[in-house]
């Protein structure tokens, strides 16, 4: 997983305030503009605890209002219909006392470009994400080539159909060990006409590719601790657990990774895989055992180690 996989300390719900202009009579008569709205659910979701308060109250209300974000500031002034109003207030609900991420209520998010699905039974991806695409997009000299590919635990297939939509010729293999997971990917492949490109297999690893070889194996594994779940913000209630946590120290899944990995790699093929910063030295440590060499880290946005890379050269 990954996250802001950063993930900070949770803010425990405060349910600060009153209920969203509450629909009640008087709320229903009065008239309330784009901005009003705006200003005020931005307040409540400060009051909530919501770090991108503003931010969030936008992407609700242009959905609610089925128009596109930047068009709320051509609109400020324009007064928001009462049935528009309720559909508002139902989401901003929902963000602020469940704490449902903005990608869930919507059921949709952008990775890479591109416009996801997404639903309880899947990681959303997240920005950081990316870095392990431009990661694996560095190991493929020609972009014609018919490189093969295996993205393990594919969730909604973010990783897979990126590298899809930027390899024309190669072959793409994802797997999960979530079937609904899986049926998630497949229908983001299909709406992405990417439905040909990928072999989508259920599985536990490399289970579903036993005797199979990749040119790249690419994995955003879950790495999330058991020990930190206490300080997790609330919103990662929403996400399966399959797709977050990994054993006491977030590393059960990337060390069995980098145990198997070499059995189903080419020679000179990388394996790419997305961690937590502070798991690093342990991963590094594991890709030296297992017999991986030229290991390599890369940065996410903030600049905090997010993937590593290493090649198999076997002797
Ligand atoms: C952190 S999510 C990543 C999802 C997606 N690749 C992304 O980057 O947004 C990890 C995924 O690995 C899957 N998974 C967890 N354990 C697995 C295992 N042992 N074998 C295969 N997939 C697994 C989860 O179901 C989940 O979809």
């Amino acid at each position: 997983m990954s996250g802001g996989n950063a993930v900070s300390a949770g803010k425990a719900v405060s349910g600060g305030g009153t209920a969203v202009p509450s629909g009640t009579s008087a709320d229903r008569d009065r008239v309330w503009t784009v901005l009003e709205l705006l200003r005020w659910t931005t307040d409540y979701f400060e009051r909530n605890g919501i770090d991108t308060a503003r931010l969030d109250a936008e992407i609700l209300l242009a959905h609610a209002l089925e128009i596109d974000r930047l068009r709320l500031y051509v609109d400020y002034e324009k007064p928001v219909l009462a049935e528009e109003r309720d559909r508002f207030r139902a989401l901003v609900q929902r963000r602020a006392s469940e704490r449902v991420p903005v990608s869930l209520l919507l059921g949709e998010r952008e990775f890479w470009s591109l416009p996801f699905r997404v639903s309880g039974d899947v990681l959303t991806p997240r920005p950081d994400t990316e870095t392990l695409v431009e990661a694996a997009l560095s190991k493929v000299a020609d972009v014609e080539s018919e490189v093969r590919i295996l993205d393990l635990g594919t969730g909604s297939g973010a990783i897979a159909l990126s590298l899809a939509s930027e390899l024309p010729h190669a072959t793409i293999t994802a797997t999960d060990l979530s079937k609904p997971a899986l049926q998630i990917a497949a229908e983001n492949a299909d709406h992405l006409h990417m439905g040909e490109r990928i072999r989508f297999l259920a599985g536990d690893l490399f289970e579903p590719v036993a005797s199979e070889r990749f040119d790249l194996v690419v994995s955003n594994p879950p790495y999330v601790a058991r020990d930190d779940e206490a300080s997790l913000p609330p919103e990662l209630s929403h996400e399966p657990e399959m797709a977050l946590f990994a054993g006491a120290d977030g590393l059960d899944v990337i060390r069995r990774l980098v145990a198997e990995a070499g059995d189903h790699l080419s020679p000179g093929g990388w394996l790419l895989f997305e961690l937590s910063p502070e798991q690093i030295e342990t991963a590094e440590l594991e890709l030296r055992k297992a017999g991986f060499s030229e290991i390599e880290r890369r940065f996410d946005l903030a600049r905090l180690v997010r993937v590593v890379g290493a090649c198999w050269q076997p002797q």
